[in-house]
C-alpha cells in the first residue's frame, strides 16, 4: 500500500520543542495527501477521486519520506453497501447513501436533506491545517481544524459549519471528528458510573453494530465520560497499539463507536444528537468542541501517560503564577469542611477546624456549602449569594483573615447555575431556569436549573462571582452543580430555536469562567458536579482540579482512581481523607491507610479533624509532611498502574515516575489477604537502569535484605519486595526513591 512518490513535500510548519520533536504538517499537492505527525504518531488523509476528504493512516510514526498515493474510494460492496459509506471519510455528511454514523446532518428549508462534502480548498495553520468542504451544490460549508501537538502527537479535531446560503439551515447532528480504524480485532475501553461510583473501566471486544456512549443530560454526566480508547488484538497495559480520544465538550455529547459491515471501525462524537437542532441562519457558523485523539504503542499505560502530559502542558489553565510556564502548580493540600459540619457552618465552627487544618500542614482552606442566602439545608438558598448573617454576623472577612494568619489561602463553595424554588432570586426571576410555560418544573435535589444560555442568567451568575471574588480575598473556587436538566426550554427564543440551549447553555459557562479567570489571575477552581458529574477536557480548560466523586471511601477511591487515571492526570484528582467508619460503606479502615489511598492523587483532608486524637494528628502531619516532599513526582510524573485494583483483586499498585527519572514513588495496597498469600514482588518501570536509586519508606516497610541502594536495573528486574507482615485487611504501604 505505502509507495513512496516523488511528489515534492511542501513543509508547512516545522516547530521544534523541548524533548525535540517536531510537529510536521504537509501537503502533497500531486496526490492531494494532507500529513500530520507528532511525537510517535502520523495522522494522514487525502481527497478521493470523487473528491471526499478520506483517511489514510493513522498510527506509529512514519519514515520522512515516505508518501502515499492519492485516496481512493472504497469500492462498492454489492448494491447493499455503497462506496459513500464503506469510504473511511473525515467527516461524512448524510446523503448520498450513507448508512453509518454521519458527521454532519441537516435540513434544509425547501425539505432536502441530502449533504455530500467534498474538499474545497485548505491553508496552513501552526501544527496543522483548516480544510474546508462545501456541499455539491448548497452553499454548507465545513472546516475542519486540525493541530498535532509535537511532543505527544495527539491531534486536535474540530469543525466549523457555515450557512452562506440566503435560508435557514437547521443542524441536526453535528461531530467534532469522526476517527477511522482499518478492519480488525480490537478492545474498546470506555468509563461508566453513577453518582459515588464513578470511573468503572469497561473493556469489551468490538462487535459489528454500535455502541454509544453519551449524556442526554445538559451536562457531563456521572454515567459515562468522554473518552474511549481502542486497542489492537494483543494490546495490554504495557504493549500494543491503543488508539485513544477525549472530547471537549461539558454539554450533551455522544460518541459511536462502530464496526461497519467490513470490519472497518469508526468513532464519531460531539454534540449530541437527542433533541438537537440548531437553526443556522443566513450568514451563521457553529463551532463544534474539540475531540482530541492519539495513539500510543506502549499499551493503555502508554496511552494515558500521553494524555496526562498533553493535559498538564496544554489543556489545563494557568494563574498568575504560572502564567508561560511549561506545567500549572501541584495543588495545594487542602482541608474541606462538607463531611465535617454539611450545613452547619458557622465563623466559630469553621474558625476551630482552620486552626486544626494549620496544624497538620495544611495549604488551603475550604469553606464548603451553607454560608450564603437562607441556607440550612438542601431546601433553601441558591440563587442568593449573599453571607448569611446569622452564621457569619460580620461578613467573611474575619474568617477569611484568620485563615490567612494561619498561613494557608481561602477557598469557597459555590453552585452558580442552580436556584432553589425557595429562594429570593427564584421568586424575583421565576422566569430564569430551564422550563416550559405551563408545564411542572421538576425539582432534584430541591433545586432547578438556571439557564445559563440567556444573557440575563450570565450576566447575573457573572456579576456575583466576580463580586465575590473582588470583595473577599479568595484563592479558590470549588464550582459545584448538583443536578441534571429536565424540561430544557427556552422561552425567550422562537419554538424552532429552542435547541440552541444545548449549545449555548455550555459556551456560556465556559466564557462566565474564561472571564473570571482573566478578571481575577490568581482564582483557581475546581469543577464538581455531585462527584464527577462534570470532568472533560472542555471544563479542564477552564479549572484546575475536579471532584472525582462524592465517594470518600479509601477502598472503593482505589478502583475509581484507576479507572479515572485512564483519561485524566493524577494533579486534577482530589482526594479527601474522610472519616472512619465511612459514611457510605460503613468500612472502618486505619488513617494510614486513608491517607495513602488519597495520596495517590492531590491530597486533601476532609474529616472532622477536632475530634482527631493526638496520635490521629501526628500521623495526618508526617504524611502531609511526607507528600509535599514528592508531590511533583505522584502528581505530574509518569504514572504505572502496577497492579489493577479492579475485579476483586487482592492486592493493588501503582508507580509513578518524574519525567528526568531522578524520584519515584510507589504504593501498595492490600485488599484482605487470603491463605496468607504475600504480596507479589514489585518489578518496577520506567527507571533509569544504569542510575543508582537509594530506597526509603513513606510508610510500611520492605522484605529484610532489600537493599537500600540499588540499580534502576535491580528495581525493575529484581523488583521491590514488601515485608513478610505486610498482610492482613485494608493495608498500605509507600515508599520512595531517589537517584543517587
Ligand atoms: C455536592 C458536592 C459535595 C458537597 C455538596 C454540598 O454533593 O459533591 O462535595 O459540596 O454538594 O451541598
Amino acid at each position: 500500500m505505502l509507495k513512496a512518490i516523488s511528489a515534492v513535500l511542501i513543509l508547512l510548519s516545522a516547530s521544534l520543542i523541548a524533548s525535540g520533536q517536531a510537529a510536521n504538517a504537509s501537503f502533497d499537492t500531486a496526490a492531494k495527501v494532507f500529513r500530520l505527525d507528532g511525537g510517535g504518531v502520523s495522522y494522514v488523509f487525502g481527497v478521493n477521486q470523487r473528491g471526499e476528504l478520506q483517511q489514510l493512516y493513522w498510527g506509529g510514526r512514519l519514515g520522512a519520506a515516505d508518501a502515499f498515493p492519492q485516496a481512493t474510494a472504497l469500492p462498492e460492496w454489492v448494491s447493499f453497501d455503497s462506496s459513500y459509506s464503506n469510504t473511511p471519510q473525515e467527516y461524512a455528511g448524510w446523503g448520498a447513501g450513507l448508512f453509518n454514523e454521519p458527521a454532519l446532518k441537516v435540513s434544509f428549508a425547501d425539505g432536502n436533506r441530502d449533504l455530500v462534502l467534498h474538499y474545497e480548498s485548505h491553508t496552513e495553520q501552526p501544527n496543522g491545517f483548516d480544510v474546508v468542504l462545501k456541499d455539491i451544490s448548497r452553499p454548507i460549508f465545513v472546516t475542519l481544524h486540525y493541530a498535532m501537538d509535537p511532543g505527544s502527537g495527539i491531534l486536535s479535531r474540530s469543525a466549523t459549519i457555515e450557512n452562506r446560503g440566503t435560508e435557514p439551515v437547521t443542524v441536526e447532528q453535528a461531530a467534532a471528528a469522526s476517527w477511522a480504524l482499518p478492519a480488525g480485532r480490537y478492545t474498546l475501553n470506555y468509563l461508566t458510573g453513577r453518582w459515588a461510583g464513578e470511573w468503572t473501566l469497561n473493556q469489551e471486544t468490538v462487535h459489528p453494530g454500535a455502541r454509544v456512549i453519551e449524556s442526554r443530560r445538559g451536562s457531563t454526566g456521572h454515567q459515562a465520560n468522554p473518552w474511549f480508547a481502542i486497542q489492537a488484538g494483543d494490546s495490554n497495559e504495557d504493549h500494543g497499539s491503543v488508539w485513544f480520544g477525549a472530547l471537549a465538550w461539558s454539554g450533551s455529547w455522544r460518541i459511536t463507536v462502530e464496526q461497519d459491515q467490513l470490519d472497518a471501525v469508526r468513532v464519531t462524537g460531539g454534540f449530541n444528537p437527542f433533541d438537537f437542532g440548531y437553526v443556522l441562519h443566513p450568514g451563521e457558523r457553529l463551532e463544534s468542541p474539540v475531540f482530541y485523539g492519539g495513539y500510543a504503542a506502549n499499551g493503555l499505560g502508554g496511552a494515558s501517560r500521553l494524555l496526562h502530559r498533553f493535559e498538564l502542558e496544554h489543556i489545563l489553565p494557568r494563574t498568575s503564577a504560572t502564567a508561560g510556564q511549561a506545567l500549572p502548580k501541584p495543588r495545594p493540600v487542602i482541608y474541606n469542611s462538607w463531611e465535617a459540619t454539611e450545613f452547619k457552618v458557622n465563623e466559630a465552627g469553621q474558625m476551630a477546624l482552620a486552626e486544626k487544618a494549620a496544624a497538620l500542614g495544611i495549604d488551603r482552606f475550604v469553606m464548603d456549602d451553607g454560608w450564603f442566602g437562607q441556607r440550612k439545608d438542601d431546601h433553601a438558598g441558591l440563587g442568593d449569594w449573599y453571607v448569611n448573617a446569622e452564621k457569619f454576623p460580620h461578613g467573611l472577612k474575619p474568617l477569611i483573615d484568620k485563615v490567612h494568619a494561619l498561613g494557608m489561602d481561602f477557598g469557597l463553595w459555590v453552585e452558580p447555575e442552580m436556584v432553589n424554588p425557595d429562594s429570593d432570586l427564584y421568586r424575583k426571576h421565576p422566569d430564569w431556569v430551564l422550563h416550559f410555560p405551563g408545564r411542572p418544573e421538576s425539582e432534584q435535589r430541591n433545586q432547578l436549573v438556571l439557564n445559563l444560555a440567556r444573557p440575563d442568567v450570565r450576566a447575573y451568575v457573572l456579576g456575583f462571582l466576580d463580586k465575590i471574588l473582588t470583595e473577599n480575598d479568595i484563592a479558590f473556587l470549588k464550582w459545584d452543580y448538583n443536578r441534571n436538566w429536565s424540561e430544557p426550554g427556552w422561552d425567550q427564543l422562537p419554538a424552532a430555536e429552542q435547541k440552541r440551549v444545548y449549545v449555548e447553555f455550555t459556551r456560556n459557562l465556559y466564557s462566565i469562567l474564561a472571564e473570571l479567570r482573566q478578571k481575577h489571575p490568581n482564582v483557581e477552581i475546581e469543577s464538581c458536579s455531585g462527584g464527577s458529574g462534570r470532568v472533560d477536557l472542555g471544563i479542564l480548560r477552564y479549572t484546575d482540579e475536579v471532584w472525582p466523586s462524592d465517594n470518600t471511601d479509601p477502598f472503593d477511591r482505589l478502583t475509581q482512581q484507576d479507572g479515572f487515571t485512564y483519561a485524566y492526570s493524577p494533579q486534577v484528582m482530589m482526594a479527601w481523607v474522610t472519616d472512619s467508619p465511612h459514611w457510605l460503606n460503613k468500612r472502618t479502615t486505619s488513617l494510614e491507610y486513608r491517607m495513602l489511598s488519597s495520596m495517590q492523587g492531590s491530597l486533601g483532608i476532609g474529616a472532622n479533624i477536632t475530634k482527631w486524637s493526638d496520635e490521629e494528628t501526628a500521623t495526618a502531619k508526617r504524611l502531609i509532611a511526607a507528600y509535599h516532599q514528592v508531590q511533583p513526582t505522584i502528581v505530574q510524573g509518569n504514572l504505572y498502574r502496577l497492579i489493577s485494583p479492579r475485579n476483586g483483586s487482592e492486592f493493588s499498585a501503582t508507580q509513578t515516575v518524574r519525567p528526568d527519572k531522578s524520584q519515584s514513588v510507589v504504593f501498595a495496597f492490600i485488599h484482605s489477604t487470603q491463605e496468607g498469600r504475600l504480596f507479589p514482588a514489585l518489578k518496577l518501570k520506567g527507571l533509569d537502569p544504569a542510575a543508582e536509586y537509594a530506597l526509603s519508606p513513606i510508610q510500611g516497610k520492605t522484605r529484610v535484605g532489600t537493599p537500600e541502594v540499588a540499580s534502576g536495573a535491580w528495581w525493575m528486574n529484581h523488583g521491590l519486595d514488601m515485608d513478610t507482615e505486610f498482610r492482613g485487611d485494608f493495608q498500605a504501604a509507600a515508599f520512595r526513591l531517589d537517584r543517587k
